[in-house]
């Protein structure tokens, strides 16, 4: 038996660890002599019901063996408590290996945790930079990459970043579990998502949007300029709000123009329908990027850098940064683009049952 302890906290590992858990739970019933022991643990980070609880449910990811309970706080000290916290669980549960996925303070908090424990690591969504070291996310894929001794890279690219930072051991190109993740649900969110009538949207005459990232919240002029720019645009945009943001815009709310509805964080399902029938889709975001790309719909990404390179030299995505002019040529300039999309760029929806496999050929050969 290989015993598994996957870290995680924020609502999209909780989408990536499904892919991976979903694989799991099939290698353990075709294969009842060789069982993959999964254990959850959950930080806390995100503790909202619909940031957290209706992700576990809807993907139907098991329970968390534990939930940390950390909660928000200045990175220092969220990360600090996850830190002590996930140490502890470690200690009791003595682990093969730690899985940690992408980019948060709780990648970062399962990796540090698990290496001054001299458990080996293995990190979902290694090697994406976007070279701009004021990002949190930045800092948690450096010291998560570097940490890790079984790496797995969705992209070609990943693989030469790591290998630009001499790390070349351990590395896998697996293709990205989101991809997977995408292609086992849109099936089940057209059936159950209710989200498109509930709105009454038509499908194509909307954009849909996402803000939460610390370097557009935090900067007050990047804000005004990213929400005028929404009440230019010649569709309305649905704008699922982040907690962060809501608290962040506070009475600002109330002055957003009329073109955008401001909605509750949705669950996974209703996402991908908003994402599936939206004429363009503007975000800060990593995972809805390539979402967009899965689904053929143009985007336009409000940053000033990608990790996702691969979507913008493939025509599907414009780096708009957040200059409200940038972003309403952006959205004109996608509007009448006509773009190949090519599925491949991602894998081929394989990825976590690729990633099952070398983890258990990685305690075979440890052996
Ligand atoms: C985190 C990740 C980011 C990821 C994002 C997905 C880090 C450094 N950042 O950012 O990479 O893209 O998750 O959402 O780990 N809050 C709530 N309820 C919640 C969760 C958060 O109200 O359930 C509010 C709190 O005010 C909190 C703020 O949102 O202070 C930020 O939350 P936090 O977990 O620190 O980071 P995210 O912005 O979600």
């Amino acid at each position: 038996m290989m015993k598994i302890i996957c870290v995680c906290g924020a609502r999209p590992q909780f989408v990536k660890a499904a892919a991976v858990s979903r694989a799991i739970v099939k290698y353990n019933t075709e294969n009842p002599n060789c069982i993959i022991d999964e254990k959850i643990v959950h930080t806390g980070q995100h503790y909202d019901e619909n940031m957290s609880k209706v992700f576990f449910d809807e993907l139907k990811i098991p329970r968390p063996y534990v939930n940390l309970e950390v909660g928000s706080g200045l990175h220092g000290r969220q990360t600090g408590l996850m830190l002590e916290k996930v140490e502890e669980v470690l200690l009791e549960l003595k682990p093969d290996i730690v899985l940690v996925y992408g980019d948060t303070n709780s990648t970062l908090a399962g990796a540090l945790a698990a290496a001054k424990l001299h458990i080996p690591i293995a990190h979902v969504e290694a090697g994406l930079r976007s070279f701009n070291r004021k990002m949190p996310e930045e800092i948690n894929r450096l010291v998560a990459d570097h940490l890790s001794s079984i790496l797995f890279c969705p992209t070609d690219t990943a693989v030469e970043n790591l290998q630009k930072e001499g790390i070349t051991d351990g590395v896998h190109q697996v293709g990205d579990v989101m991809y997977d993740s995408v292609l086992f649900n849109v099936n089940l969110a057209e059936q159950s998502s209710q989200i498109m009538s509930r709105l009454e949207l038509p499908s194509k005459g909307y954009y849909v949007a996402t803000i939460h990232r610390a370097e557009n919240t935090n900067d007050t002029k990047r804000m005004d300029d990213i929400l005028s720019a929404f009440g230019q645009i010649d569709f309305p945009v649905v704008l699922p709000m982040h907690p962060r943001t809501r608290k962040i815009l506070g009475k600002k709310l109330t002055n957003i123009s009329k073109n955008v509805r401001v909605i509750d964080p949705v669950a996974y399902f209703d996402m991908l329908m908003l994402e599936k029938n939206s004429r363009l889709i503007l975000t800060d975001s990593g995972g809805i990027q390539k979402e967009a790309y899965w689904f053929s719909v143009p985007c336009v990404t409000l940053r000033d850098e990608t990790e996702w390179v691969e979507t913008v030299e493939a025509g599907c995505n414009i780096l708009a940064g957040a200059e409200r002019q940038r972003i309403v040529d952006a959205v004109k300039q996608n509007e009448n683009k006509s773009t190949a999309y090519n599925s491949m760029l991602y894998g081929d929806g394989h990825s976590a049952e690729r990633i099952c496999r070398i983890l258990l050929e990685s305690q075979v050969n440890q052996i």
